[in-house]
């Protein structure tokens, strides 16, 4: 296993929309685990494939050190089938370091995924996994959570990001 290199914003490949997983082959099963050592080295409780410069509908989420029941989830080619309500939550992002912001989500979802043996599982998640889930297939479309706050806040962020590379 490898711990891969996090792409920062504003990289292009965090904008892209990603293609689907066509074959779970050995390269694929690499760059599952070694996205694994890499949001547990972050650390983090999620990484999609874009975050690694591999724009593939591929993402990993751990989030048992917040709720130690829930596993270690592998998304490939995730679909959201229903969500519902509405859950508003301070989010940040790997790929976005020193910025957090809050977001509006849906509390609840359900999302069809395959999982890492090429099975078709359904997962109903609510509070902050249905969250990170929600934050992880974004990136698989090329959305940022900053995509997600109000224009003005952006705007902070933006100015921010901007006096900080200058600094
Ligand atoms: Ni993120």
């Amino acid at each position: 296993m490898a711990v891969l290199d996090i792409k920062k914003y504003p990289e292009k490949v965090l904008k892209q929309k990603a293609s689907p997983v066509r074959d779970l082959d050995d390269l694929v099963l690499k760059l599952i685990d070694d996205m694994i050592e890499t949001m547990y080295n972050a650390p983090g409780v999620g990484l999609a494939a874009p975050q690694v410069g591999v724009s593939q509908r591929l993402a990993v989420i751990d989030i048992s050190s917040r709720e130690a029941e829930v596993p270690l989830i592998v998304l490939i080619n995730p679909v959201v089938l229903e969500r519902e309500g509405e859950i508003e939550f301070e989010e940040g992002c790997l790929s976005i370091p020193d910025y957090t912001a809050k977001v509006k989500r849906a509390e609840n979802l359900l999302v069809r995924t395959s999982d890492r043996e090429g099975r078709t599982v359904e997962i109903e998640a609510g509070g902050l996994l249905s969250i990170a889930i929600q934050h992880e297939i974004d990136h698989l479309d090329g959305v940022l959570f900053i995509d997600r706050i109000s224009p003005i806040r952006r705007e902070f962020f933006k100015k921010r990001y901007r006096k900080k590379q200058a600094s």
